[in-house]
């Protein structure tokens, strides 16, 4: 089996894993991550999203091969020194989550969006979510957190 050695959150970890085996198995089977989920498997929910190289991805449907070069970041790297990302935080202010299945999909779709676009307007945020579902319909109480977050971050 092939050994790839894979940046994520800023640390290099090694894995032995075939080829084309999905990212998520490999974060979450090999590297026992607690933040990426499996949901549907088919790229459609955006449970299993992780950054790579500053956009998001589904990691459902990416082989491991593909990002043995690129940096990864995941929900479980996010928060730094005891503080969580103000993303987190607007979600756990904003109680915008219910089961909790989906929130990691919201949250790093979430933190690539306004990387990418720091000023994104409600609309274009409204829109960059809108392939990210949560069947506990949440959904209001997620964009107030995403909002707030981007009023946050944009200070910082
Ligand atoms: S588990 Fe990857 S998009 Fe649903
Ligand atoms: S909070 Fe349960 S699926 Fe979204």
């Amino acid at each position: 089996m092939p050994t790839y050695q894979l940046n994520i959150d800023g640390a290099i970890k090694s894995v032995d894993v075939p080829a084309d085996q999905p990212l998520l198995y490999t974060l979450t089977d090999q590297l026992k991550m607690k933040g990426p989920k499996f949901g549907c498997g088919l790229a459609q929910c955006g449970s299993c999203t992780v950054i790579v190289n500053g956009n998001a991805v589904r990691s459902c449907v990416m082989p491991t091969s593909t990002v043995a070069n690129s940096k990864i970041r995941t929900l479980d790297g996010l928060e730094k020194n005891g503080q969580l990302h103000p993303m987190q935080t607007a979600f756990v202010e904003e109680g915008a989550a219910q089961c909790g299945y989906c929130t990691n999909g919201w949250i790093m779709q979430s933190i690539a969006l306004l990387e990418n676009n720091p000023k994104a307007s409600d609309d274009q945020i409204i829109n960059g979510l809108s392939n990210v579902q949560c069947r506990c319909g949440t959904q209001i109480a997620i964009l107030r957190a995403v909002k707030k977050a981007r009023d946050q971050m944009a200070k910082a």
